[in-house]
């Protein structure tokens, strides 16, 4: 794993809790990272290493130890959200800065700076000054559709999302704290989702899950909200859980198996435990727990990141293909018609040696003849392009760009398919993305990003490059649906959604043949950051055209990005004469940062808006910047 940037763990440090004491000083740390184990902690004060037993630790109300007493025997653990109150005893504060070192077992070596509070902190770099959209001059774009020049068969499951156990997604987002239950709040949200794909559960969670741990009698003691762990530690909501979930939601479940440190027998069986009759070994034990019907679980992935160091069981290409064929093997022996997902990986340059084009091609050709799907994950820009301050423009420039990025990956690895399994029909399977920067200064954890409506232009201008390429992308997840890097947001008493929830809730309205589109327009070039690279002639107005199998119904996506121009969007239909524009969606805002919030749920929000007449075979749409629109025509 790459080591973490200062300024990330800096947030270690509880802001403003450095207090003098009468024999030193004290502070909080808090983890937002991962659970980690503490095996050695040492500072640094003025330059001057403070001694181990002036050290002590303390983590909420357990017993507190000195430095001298932490060690790999006698670990001290750090899971994420419980704070650690430090003393440092016979030390003065100093006017320095406070170096703190801490080894953690799972990610190494952590050593951070903190600097004494002395002056009032700087405010944070904004947009740079720009006139008001009302006096710039509109972008002109214009549009020509073409009813029979079609891509492709837009797979429904790439508007799919991902669920795992990892903070409050599960305990407290989707079930109670307790695991006893749907909560019905976050449910509606989902419902009206129509999520057509969940995968569960996880992520790194899977490398280390046995999913045996999470069925039979589950506790029946309630929980409060803080009590949450408890649940998870019980392992109350396991498969069962899950696939009442998916039945609730009209979900079709995307399950992953542990090949981590799973074998290929505990994931046959659980392959047998969802898909065998009540009257077969694994079947009767679904039974048991109350569920005679097999689930018929038709797609199972085989392992996550299993090249990430951070990976439990990560290892080589080699060694996962050889897995991955065993794992195919046991599992198809007890159901042939499952669909296999592979772990592959981003190639994020056209280099010969990149490191995603050598793993994918090791399992393409090792183990291709057995797989439907080969996955990468995406998070943009990902840890190396985290910064303390950002240039905002910029960084929109940058953001809304970063699809077309994701667009050259996709492009990259068909091209890998076709050349080493020409024969096969592999589909590229997306099942992690999103837009991931640092999340505010006083979230809980790292995964508590605040989405603003500029990353649902991200989000939309992903799904329309999810349409562009549908004869090989054929699944995408959002990671995730729940509370982490959220879609929809819970706390104790309430739900909203974030801005990434709406161009979800919009493209339901597009239909399953992806048409191709002329557009002209603006351009812009963007900027590289972190594992974004930097892009020549992206359009500010990108627009996609679906249409229904039958002809009757044809639906447009036009995406804005332009920070603060309105466009005006000249549309020719002149294949489609009979066509009348019957309803339109308009999500937009004046504000590329504008936030929801518990007590501004609707702050982001897309809502119905009134048409344009058609004149002669054309029409012309003035749409707002910072805007997602979505047309629907009828044959009149
Ligand atoms: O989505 C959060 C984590 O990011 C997932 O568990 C993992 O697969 C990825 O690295």
């Amino acid at each position: 794993m790459p080591p973490l940037p200062e300024f990330l763990l800096r947030r270690l440090f509880v802001k403003d809790s450095l207090t003098t004491e009468t024999n030193g000083f004290s502070f909080q740390l808090i983890n937002s990272i991962a659970p980690a184990t503490m095996l050695w902690f040492s500072m640094e004060v003025d330059g001057k290493t403070v001694l181990p037993q002036n050290l002590v630790l303390q983590m909420g109300v357990e017993e507190a130890r000195s430095g001298s007493q932490i060690s790999a025997e006698n670990p001290f653990s750090l899971p994420v959200a419980k704070k650690i109150t430090v003393r440092v005893l016979e030390t003065d504060l100093g006017s320095g800065d406070l170096h703190i070192n801490i080894h953690t077992r799972e990610i190494g070596s952590l050593s951070f700076n903190v600097k004494p509070p002395q002056a009032p902190s700087q405010p944070r770099k904004t947009a740079p000054n720009q006139l008001p959209s009302r006096f710039q001059k509109p972008i002109k774009t214009d549009v020509v559709i073409h009813y029979d020049d079609v891509i492709g068969e837009i797979d429904p499951n790439v508007y799919g999302q991902f669920i795992e156990h990892l903070e409050d997604c599960i305990y407290g987002g989707i079930w109670t704290p307790d695991g006893s239950a749907l909560r019905e709040d976050t449910l509606q949200w989902i419902k009206d989702l129509k999520s057509p794909l969940i995968r569960y559960p996880g992520g790194n969670f899977a490398s280390g899950y046995h999913w045996e741990d999470g069925i039979g009698p589950k506790s029946t003691r309630p929980l409060r909200f803080d009590e949450a762990w408890k649940a998870s530690e019980s392992n109350q909501v396991g498969t069962d859980e899950f696939m009442e979930l998916c039945q609730q939601t009209g979900a079709a479940p995307f399950l992953v198996v542990n090949c981590g440190n799973g074998t290929a027998e505990e994931a046959a069986r659980w392959v047998a435990y969802c898909n065998e009759p009540a009257s077969t070994e694994q079947g009767s034990r679904r039974a048991e727990n109350g569920h005679p019907e097999p689930y018929q679980v038709k797609l199972w992935g085989i392992g996550n990141e299993a090249w990430g160091a951070w990976q439990i069981g990560h290892t080589d290409a080699e060694h996962y293909t050889r897995k991955l064929r065993s794992f195919a093997e046991a599992m198809r022996n007890v159901d042939p018609t499952i669909q296999l997902v592979a772990v592959g990986q981003a190639v994020l340059s056209d280099k010969p040696d990149d490191a995603g084009r050598l793993w994918n091609e090791t399992v393409l050709s090792g183990a291709g003849d057995l797989i439907d799907f080969l996955s990468f994950h995406l998070y943009q820009p990902e840890r190396e392009g985290w910064q303390d301050e950002y240039e905002q423009n910029i960084l929109h420039h940058t953001i809304c760009a970063a699809p077309l990025d994701t667009e050259r990956i996709i492009v990259r690895i068909k091209e890998q398919i076709k050349l080493l399994q020409p024969e096969r029909k592999i589909g590229i399977a997306l099942d992690e993305w999103n837009v991931w920067l640092p999340a505010p200064e006083d979230a809980a954890s790292m995964h508590k990003v605040a989405y603003t409506l500029r990353d649902s232009l991200y989000t939309a201008g992903m799904l329309n490059v999810f349409q562009r390429q549908c004869d090989s992308l054929k699944i995408a997840n959002l990671a995730q649906l729940v509370n982490v890097l959220p879609l929809i947001v819970t706390n104790e008493k309430s739900v909203y959604a974030t801005p990434l929830y709406y161009p979800f809730l919009l493209y339901k309205e597009m239909q399953n043949i992806a048409l191709q589109c002329i557009v002209r327009g603006k351009f812009y070039d963007s900027q590289a950051l972190g594992n974004i690279t930097a892009m020549q002639d992206v359009p500010y107005v990108d627009v996609t055209a679906t249409r229904s199998a039958d002809g009757s119904k044809v639906v447009l996506s036009i995406l804005n990005r332009h920070p603060t121009s309105r466009t005006y969007v000249n549309i020719d239909l002149k294949e489609f004469p009979k066509m009348k524009l019957c309803e339109g969606w308009l999500l937009c805002k004046d504000d590329a940062l504008a936030v929801n919030s518990f007590d501004n749920p609707d702050n982001v929000k897309s809502k119905q808006i009134g048409l344009p007449e058609k004149r002669g075979t054309r029409f012309r749409l003035d749409l707002p910047p910072l805007s997602v629109s979505i047309l629907s025509l009828r044959k009149m």
